[in-house]
Protein backbone atom coordinates (compact mmCIF):
# COMPACT_ATOMS: atom_id res chain seq x y z
CA UNK A 1 0.00 0.00 0.00
CA UNK A 2 1.56 3.27 -1.16
CA UNK A 3 0.98 6.78 0.23
CA UNK A 4 1.52 8.48 -2.90
CA UNK A 5 -0.92 10.38 -5.22
CA UNK A 6 -3.24 7.80 -7.55
CA UNK A 7 -2.69 7.82 -11.41
CA UNK A 8 -4.21 10.08 -12.96
CA UNK A 9 -7.52 8.22 -13.88
CA UNK A 10 -6.80 6.00 -11.12
CA UNK A 11 -4.09 3.14 -11.81
CA UNK A 12 -1.08 3.30 -14.54
CA UNK A 13 -1.94 2.09 -17.85
CA UNK A 14 0.83 0.76 -19.17
CA UNK A 15 0.31 -0.40 -22.38
CA UNK A 16 3.85 -2.44 -22.94
CA UNK A 17 3.43 -6.14 -24.14
CA UNK A 18 5.64 -8.89 -22.43
CA UNK A 19 5.88 -12.71 -22.68
CA UNK A 20 3.56 -15.01 -25.23
CA UNK A 21 1.48 -12.09 -26.05
CA UNK A 22 4.34 -10.19 -27.76
CA UNK A 23 5.77 -13.29 -29.27
CA UNK A 24 2.28 -13.15 -31.09
CA UNK A 25 1.42 -9.82 -31.38
CA UNK A 26 5.32 -9.37 -32.95
CA UNK A 27 4.54 -12.95 -35.68
CA UNK A 28 0.77 -10.85 -36.09
CA UNK A 29 2.83 -7.44 -37.03
CA UNK A 30 4.90 -9.37 -39.86
CA UNK A 31 1.44 -9.30 -41.96
CA UNK A 32 -0.25 -6.47 -41.29
CA UNK A 33 0.10 -3.07 -43.59
CA UNK A 34 2.52 -0.70 -41.81
CA UNK A 35 3.39 2.62 -40.60
CA UNK A 36 6.76 4.84 -40.03
CA UNK A 37 6.57 6.50 -36.64
CA UNK A 38 8.60 10.19 -36.38
CA UNK A 39 10.67 10.43 -33.77
CA UNK A 40 7.90 12.73 -31.73
CA UNK A 41 5.03 9.75 -32.20
CA UNK A 42 7.79 7.10 -30.60
CA UNK A 43 8.24 9.10 -27.91
CA UNK A 44 3.77 9.21 -27.35
CA UNK A 45 4.75 5.19 -27.58
CA UNK A 46 7.08 5.37 -25.37
CA UNK A 47 4.84 7.07 -22.56
CA UNK A 48 2.06 4.98 -23.28
CA UNK A 49 3.97 1.94 -22.69
CA UNK A 50 5.28 3.19 -19.37
CA UNK A 51 1.90 4.10 -18.14
CA UNK A 52 2.81 8.25 -18.56
CA UNK A 53 0.12 8.92 -20.42
CA UNK A 54 -2.38 6.89 -17.98
CA UNK A 55 -5.52 6.61 -18.56
CA UNK A 56 -4.91 6.58 -22.39
CA UNK A 57 -4.91 3.28 -23.71
CA UNK A 58 -3.20 4.41 -27.37
CA UNK A 59 -3.70 7.46 -29.89
CA UNK A 60 -7.14 9.33 -29.45
CA UNK A 61 -9.92 8.23 -31.65
CA UNK A 62 -12.67 10.69 -33.29
CA UNK A 63 -14.90 11.17 -30.35
CA UNK A 64 -12.07 11.93 -27.36
CA UNK A 65 -10.12 13.93 -29.99
CA UNK A 66 -13.15 16.13 -30.38
CA UNK A 67 -14.01 16.50 -27.21
CA UNK A 68 -10.10 17.11 -25.53
CA UNK A 69 -9.68 19.20 -28.66
CA UNK A 70 -12.92 21.32 -27.55
CA UNK A 71 -12.93 21.34 -23.88
CA UNK A 72 -9.77 19.67 -22.57
CA UNK A 73 -11.51 16.30 -21.40
CA UNK A 74 -11.99 12.92 -22.59
CA UNK A 75 -15.35 12.12 -23.70
CA UNK A 76 -15.64 10.64 -20.12
CA UNK A 77 -15.14 13.88 -18.35
CA UNK A 78 -11.17 12.75 -17.47
CA UNK A 79 -9.13 15.96 -17.61
CA UNK A 80 -6.91 15.42 -21.16
CA UNK A 81 -5.59 18.62 -22.15
CA UNK A 82 -3.32 17.91 -25.42
CA UNK A 83 -4.96 15.31 -28.19
CA UNK A 84 -2.22 12.94 -28.64
CA UNK A 85 -2.36 11.64 -32.26
CA UNK A 86 -1.14 9.53 -35.38
CA UNK A 87 -1.61 11.24 -38.61
CA UNK A 88 -1.76 9.55 -42.01
CA UNK A 89 -1.02 10.76 -45.51
CA UNK A 90 -3.23 10.29 -48.00
CA UNK A 91 -1.28 7.44 -49.32
CA UNK A 92 -0.29 5.89 -46.18
CA UNK A 93 -4.45 5.73 -45.73
CA UNK A 94 -4.91 4.53 -48.94
CA UNK A 95 -3.11 1.09 -48.44
CA UNK A 96 -4.88 0.20 -44.83
CA UNK A 97 -8.16 -1.26 -45.41
CA UNK A 98 -11.26 -0.37 -42.51
CA UNK A 99 -10.86 -3.09 -40.02
CA UNK A 100 -7.15 -4.38 -40.51
CA UNK A 101 -4.66 -3.39 -37.42
CA UNK A 102 -1.98 -1.64 -38.28
CA UNK A 103 2.23 -2.50 -37.32
CA UNK A 104 3.92 0.57 -36.36
CA UNK A 105 7.41 0.67 -37.08
CA UNK A 106 10.29 2.63 -35.95
CA UNK A 107 12.80 4.58 -39.11
CA UNK A 108 14.96 1.67 -38.68
CA UNK A 109 12.17 -0.85 -39.35
CA UNK A 110 12.40 -2.50 -35.64
CA UNK A 111 8.10 -3.41 -34.62
CA UNK A 112 7.45 -0.92 -32.09
CA UNK A 113 3.68 -1.48 -31.50
CA UNK A 114 0.11 -2.52 -32.62
CA UNK A 115 -2.72 -0.60 -33.36
CA UNK A 116 -5.84 -2.69 -32.27
CA UNK A 117 -9.14 -1.56 -34.29
CA UNK A 118 -7.64 1.50 -36.25
CA UNK A 119 -10.23 4.58 -36.09
CA UNK A 120 -9.44 6.65 -39.30
CA UNK A 121 -11.08 10.42 -39.45
CA UNK A 122 -10.19 13.40 -41.17
CA UNK A 123 -9.40 16.58 -38.90
CA UNK A 124 -9.05 20.38 -39.24
CA UNK A 125 -5.79 21.28 -38.65
CA UNK A 126 -6.35 25.35 -38.11
CA UNK A 127 -9.18 24.50 -35.57
CA UNK A 128 -6.62 22.16 -33.50
CA UNK A 129 -4.08 24.69 -34.05
CA UNK A 130 -6.23 27.54 -32.65
CA UNK A 131 -7.77 25.57 -29.59
CA UNK A 132 -4.84 23.70 -28.66
CA UNK A 133 -1.75 26.12 -29.16
CA UNK A 134 -3.76 29.19 -29.59
CA UNK A 135 -2.40 30.61 -32.95
CA UNK A 136 -2.49 29.42 -36.33
CA UNK A 137 0.81 31.02 -37.27
CA UNK A 138 3.28 28.35 -38.68
CA UNK A 139 6.53 30.26 -36.86
CA UNK A 140 4.71 28.26 -33.81
CA UNK A 141 6.48 24.89 -34.01
CA UNK A 142 3.74 22.92 -33.02
CA UNK A 143 1.18 24.55 -35.92
CA UNK A 144 4.29 24.27 -38.53
CA UNK A 145 4.20 20.26 -37.41
CA UNK A 146 0.34 20.37 -37.65
CA UNK A 147 0.69 21.71 -41.15
CA UNK A 148 3.56 20.03 -42.31
CA UNK A 149 1.17 16.54 -41.03
CA UNK A 150 -1.44 14.38 -43.37
CA UNK A 151 -4.91 15.10 -43.22
CA UNK A 152 -5.73 11.72 -41.66
CA UNK A 153 -5.62 10.75 -38.07
CA UNK A 154 -5.82 7.24 -37.18
CA UNK A 155 -6.99 6.41 -33.16
CA UNK A 156 -7.01 3.17 -31.22
CA UNK A 157 -5.47 0.97 -28.49
CA UNK A 158 -1.69 0.18 -28.80
CA UNK A 159 -0.28 -2.60 -27.71
CA UNK A 160 3.79 -2.35 -27.55
CA UNK A 161 6.14 -4.73 -28.63
CA UNK A 162 9.33 -2.49 -27.98
CA UNK A 163 10.45 0.93 -27.32
CA UNK A 164 13.22 2.81 -28.62
CA UNK A 165 16.32 1.77 -27.30
CA UNK A 166 18.33 4.71 -25.84
CA UNK A 167 21.24 4.70 -25.36
CA UNK A 168 22.32 7.93 -23.43
CA UNK A 169 20.61 8.87 -19.88
CA UNK A 170 20.07 5.48 -19.10
CA UNK A 171 20.53 5.78 -15.25
CA UNK A 172 17.44 8.43 -15.69
CA UNK A 173 15.23 6.28 -17.97
CA UNK A 174 12.53 5.96 -14.79
CA UNK A 175 9.51 5.01 -15.46
CA UNK A 176 6.75 6.17 -13.78
CA UNK A 177 6.30 2.72 -11.97
CA UNK A 178 9.74 2.76 -10.91
CA UNK A 179 10.02 6.81 -9.80
CA UNK A 180 6.68 5.50 -7.53
CA UNK A 181 9.07 2.88 -6.45
CA UNK A 182 11.71 5.12 -5.67
CA UNK A 183 9.95 7.88 -3.82
CA UNK A 184 8.23 4.95 -1.65
CA UNK A 185 11.57 3.63 -0.85
CA UNK A 186 12.46 7.23 0.37
CA UNK A 187 8.85 7.56 2.34
CA UNK A 188 8.21 10.91 0.37
CA UNK A 189 4.16 11.28 0.41
CA UNK A 190 4.45 15.28 -0.81
CA UNK A 191 6.64 15.03 -3.88
CA UNK A 192 6.97 18.23 -6.39
CA UNK A 193 7.47 17.98 -9.46
CA UNK A 194 9.70 20.37 -12.16
CA UNK A 195 9.61 20.35 -15.51
CA UNK A 196 12.26 21.79 -17.85
CA UNK A 197 13.99 22.15 -20.98
CA UNK A 198 16.50 25.10 -20.71
CA UNK A 199 20.08 25.11 -18.40
CA UNK A 200 18.62 25.15 -14.62
CA UNK A 201 19.27 28.95 -13.60
CA UNK A 202 19.16 30.76 -10.66
CA UNK A 203 15.56 31.11 -11.04
CA UNK A 204 14.73 27.42 -11.05
CA UNK A 205 16.57 26.93 -8.42
CA UNK A 206 14.94 29.53 -6.60
CA UNK A 207 11.79 27.83 -7.62
CA UNK A 208 13.59 24.27 -6.39
CA UNK A 209 14.19 25.93 -3.16
CA UNK A 210 10.94 27.44 -1.98
CA UNK A 211 9.52 23.56 -3.44
CA UNK A 212 11.64 21.73 -1.34
CA UNK A 213 10.71 24.01 1.80
CA UNK A 214 7.15 22.52 1.75
CA UNK A 215 7.55 18.85 0.93
CA UNK A 216 9.05 15.49 1.38
CA UNK A 217 10.85 15.13 -2.10
CA UNK A 218 11.56 16.88 -5.67
CA UNK A 219 11.22 15.05 -9.05
CA UNK A 220 13.68 17.12 -11.07
CA UNK A 221 12.16 15.67 -14.46
CA UNK A 222 13.95 17.43 -17.59
CA UNK A 223 12.14 16.88 -21.05
CA UNK A 224 14.68 14.97 -23.18
CA UNK A 225 12.61 14.00 -26.66
CA UNK A 226 12.20 16.48 -29.19
CA UNK A 227 12.88 19.79 -29.05
CA UNK A 228 13.33 23.32 -31.18
CA UNK A 229 16.34 23.11 -32.87
CA UNK A 230 17.38 26.41 -31.07
CA UNK A 231 16.98 24.80 -27.54
CA UNK A 232 19.96 23.98 -25.96
CA UNK A 233 20.56 19.65 -26.46
CA UNK A 234 19.60 17.48 -23.24
CA UNK A 235 23.54 16.02 -22.82
CA UNK A 236 24.61 19.46 -22.10
CA UNK A 237 21.44 20.38 -20.06
CA UNK A 238 21.80 16.87 -18.02
CA UNK A 239 25.14 17.94 -17.17
CA UNK A 240 23.82 20.87 -15.51
CA UNK A 241 21.31 19.35 -13.90
CA UNK A 242 23.77 17.35 -12.03
CA UNK A 243 26.20 20.47 -11.60
CA UNK A 244 23.41 21.75 -9.73
CA UNK A 245 22.07 18.73 -7.54
CA UNK A 246 26.06 17.45 -6.50
CA UNK A 247 26.77 21.29 -5.77
CA UNK A 248 24.18 23.34 -4.33
CA UNK A 249 20.73 20.47 -3.57
CA UNK A 250 20.73 17.69 -0.45
CA UNK A 251 21.12 14.61 -2.82
CA UNK A 252 18.65 12.88 -0.31
CA UNK A 253 15.34 15.26 -0.93
CA UNK A 254 16.16 15.38 -5.10
CA UNK A 255 15.45 12.48 -7.76
CA UNK A 256 16.93 13.43 -11.14
CA UNK A 257 15.18 11.54 -14.42
CA UNK A 258 14.58 12.13 -17.50
CA UNK A 259 11.04 12.33 -19.26
CA UNK A 260 10.96 10.98 -23.20
CA UNK A 261 8.14 13.60 -24.23
CA UNK A 262 8.55 15.81 -26.86
CA UNK A 263 8.00 19.77 -26.48
CA UNK A 264 4.63 21.14 -27.66
CA UNK A 265 5.42 24.71 -26.87
CA UNK A 266 1.44 24.90 -26.17
CA UNK A 267 1.91 26.97 -22.94
CA UNK A 268 -1.03 26.55 -21.23
CA UNK A 269 -2.58 23.83 -22.49
CA UNK A 270 1.09 21.71 -22.13
CA UNK A 271 0.76 23.14 -18.81
CA UNK A 272 -1.83 20.70 -17.55
CA UNK A 273 -0.68 18.05 -19.72
CA UNK A 274 2.80 18.19 -18.25
CA UNK A 275 1.37 17.82 -14.65
CA UNK A 276 -0.90 14.97 -15.60
CA UNK A 277 2.29 13.22 -16.59
CA UNK A 278 4.16 13.97 -13.26
CA UNK A 279 1.08 13.19 -11.67
CA UNK A 280 1.25 9.70 -13.41
CA UNK A 281 5.19 9.54 -12.10
CA UNK A 282 4.28 10.02 -8.57
CA UNK A 283 3.89 13.55 -7.92
CA UNK A 284 1.56 14.94 -5.78
CA UNK A 285 2.52 18.84 -6.77
CA UNK A 286 3.97 20.50 -9.87
CA UNK A 287 5.93 23.62 -10.64
CA UNK A 288 4.23 26.20 -12.43
CA UNK A 289 6.35 29.01 -12.96
CA UNK A 290 6.50 32.40 -15.73
CA UNK A 291 5.60 31.20 -19.40
CA UNK A 292 5.65 27.67 -18.59
CA UNK A 293 5.89 25.81 -21.94
CA UNK A 294 6.37 29.00 -24.01
CA UNK A 295 7.73 29.70 -26.61
CA UNK A 296 8.14 33.82 -28.68
CA UNK A 297 5.28 35.71 -27.43
CA UNK A 298 2.40 33.47 -28.11
CA UNK A 299 1.00 33.33 -24.37
CA UNK A 300 0.85 35.40 -21.64
CA UNK A 301 3.75 34.98 -18.93
CA UNK A 302 1.23 33.71 -16.65
CA UNK A 303 -1.80 31.97 -18.61
CA UNK A 304 -0.17 28.62 -17.86
CA UNK A 305 -0.92 29.29 -14.47
CA UNK A 306 -4.67 30.75 -15.12
CA UNK A 307 -5.54 27.64 -17.33
CA UNK A 308 -5.11 25.53 -13.85
CA UNK A 309 -8.32 27.26 -13.12
CA UNK A 310 -10.49 25.44 -15.28
CA UNK A 311 -10.34 22.37 -13.24
CA UNK A 312 -12.04 21.16 -9.78
CA UNK A 313 -9.47 19.79 -7.23
CA UNK A 314 -11.46 16.39 -7.62
CA UNK A 315 -10.72 16.46 -11.30
CA UNK A 316 -6.92 17.15 -11.32
CA UNK A 317 -5.51 15.18 -8.38
CA UNK A 318 -2.40 17.10 -8.40
CA UNK A 319 -1.90 20.77 -6.81
CA UNK A 320 0.08 23.08 -9.06
CA UNK A 321 2.25 25.32 -7.32
CA UNK A 322 2.59 28.59 -8.93
CA UNK A 323 5.60 30.96 -9.06
CA UNK A 324 5.73 34.86 -10.46
CA UNK A 325 8.80 35.65 -11.83
CA UNK A 326 11.90 35.32 -9.98
CA UNK A 327 15.07 37.83 -9.80
CA UNK A 328 18.04 38.35 -8.23
CA UNK A 329 17.82 41.64 -6.51
CA UNK A 330 20.83 43.18 -5.60
CA UNK A 331 19.98 45.11 -2.44
CA UNK A 332 18.26 42.11 -1.53
CA UNK A 333 21.26 40.13 -2.27
CA UNK A 334 19.33 37.11 -3.30
CA UNK A 335 16.86 35.43 -5.39
CA UNK A 336 13.00 36.86 -5.18
CA UNK A 337 9.89 37.62 -6.92
CA UNK A 338 7.39 41.14 -6.64
CA UNK A 339 5.80 38.97 -3.66
CA UNK A 340 9.25 39.30 -1.29
CA UNK A 341 10.85 42.22 -2.79
CA UNK A 342 10.25 45.79 -2.82
CA UNK A 343 12.96 47.30 -4.97
CA UNK A 344 12.85 48.46 -8.19
CA UNK A 345 13.12 46.57 -11.61
CA UNK A 346 16.22 48.27 -12.07
CA UNK A 347 18.17 46.37 -9.58
CA UNK A 348 16.83 43.44 -10.80
CA UNK A 349 19.85 41.24 -12.47
CA UNK A 350 17.96 39.86 -15.67
CA UNK A 351 19.08 38.31 -18.61
CA UNK A 352 17.47 37.26 -21.99
CA UNK A 353 18.57 33.83 -23.36
CA UNK A 354 19.62 35.37 -26.48
CA UNK A 355 22.05 38.10 -24.39
CA UNK A 356 23.53 34.48 -22.44
CA UNK A 357 24.14 32.65 -25.80
CA UNK A 358 25.64 36.21 -27.12
CA UNK A 359 27.84 36.10 -23.93
CA UNK A 360 28.66 32.30 -24.14
CA UNK A 361 29.43 32.45 -27.86
CA UNK A 362 32.31 35.35 -26.55
CA UNK A 363 33.87 32.91 -24.34
CA UNK A 364 32.50 34.68 -21.39
CA UNK A 365 30.10 33.25 -18.22
CA UNK A 366 26.61 34.79 -17.21
CA UNK A 367 27.34 35.99 -13.37
CA UNK A 368 26.70 34.45 -10.85
CA UNK A 369 23.76 36.42 -9.93
CA UNK A 370 21.92 34.22 -12.48
CA UNK A 371 24.01 31.03 -13.48
CA UNK A 372 25.80 29.06 -10.70
CA UNK A 373 29.56 28.73 -12.05
CA UNK A 374 29.41 25.40 -12.03
CA UNK A 375 26.92 25.63 -14.76
CA UNK A 376 28.19 28.86 -16.63
CA UNK A 377 31.48 26.42 -16.76
CA UNK A 378 28.95 23.66 -18.49
CA UNK A 379 27.59 25.96 -20.94
CA UNK A 380 31.14 28.08 -21.79
CA UNK A 381 32.66 24.38 -22.44
CA UNK A 382 29.83 23.61 -24.75
CA UNK A 383 29.88 26.72 -26.85
CA UNK A 384 33.96 26.80 -26.99
CA UNK A 385 33.75 23.08 -28.84
CA UNK A 386 31.26 24.74 -31.19
CA UNK A 387 32.51 25.06 -34.77
S1 LIG B 1 9.65 25.05 -19.93
O1 LIG B 1 9.35 25.23 -21.36
O2 LIG B 1 10.03 23.71 -19.59
O3 LIG B 1 8.56 25.59 -19.11
P1 LIG B 1 11.99 26.23 -18.62
O4 LIG B 1 12.89 25.06 -18.55
O5 LIG B 1 12.64 27.53 -18.88
O6 LIG B 1 10.91 26.03 -19.76
O7 LIG B 1 11.17 26.41 -17.29
C1 LIG B 1 10.98 25.44 -16.32
C2 LIG B 1 10.00 25.96 -15.28
O8 LIG B 1 10.55 27.11 -14.62
C3 LIG B 1 8.66 26.41 -15.83
O9 LIG B 1 7.64 26.14 -14.89
C4 LIG B 1 8.83 27.91 -15.99
O10 LIG B 1 7.60 28.58 -15.95
C5 LIG B 1 9.68 28.24 -14.77
N1 LIG B 1 10.53 29.44 -14.92
C6 LIG B 1 11.58 29.62 -15.76
N2 LIG B 1 12.16 30.83 -15.57
C7 LIG B 1 11.46 31.44 -14.57
C8 LIG B 1 11.56 32.71 -13.89
N3 LIG B 1 12.52 33.60 -14.16
N4 LIG B 1 10.67 32.96 -12.92
C9 LIG B 1 9.69 32.07 -12.59
N5 LIG B 1 9.56 30.88 -13.20
C10 LIG B 1 10.42 30.55 -14.16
Amino acid sequence: MTDLIPPHGGRLVERQVLGAEREVLLHEARHLPSLTLDEWELSDIELLASGALSPLEGFLGEADYDSVVDRMRLVDGTVWPIPITLSLTEEEADLWKAGQDLALKAPGGEWVAVLHQPQLYPYNPLVEAKLVYGTTDVSHPGVARLKAQGPYYVGGKVSVLQVVQHEDFLPYRLTPAQTRQEFTRRGWRQVVGFQTRNPIHRAHEYLLRCALEISDGLLIHPLVGKTKGDDIPADVRMRCYEALIEGYLPRDRVVLAANPASMRYAGPREAVFHAVIRQNYGCSHFIVGRDHAGVGKFYGPFDAQRIFQQFSREELGLTPLCFDNAFFCQVCQGMATVKTCPHPVSERVSLSGTAVREMLAQGKAPPPEFTRPEIADVLKETYASCP
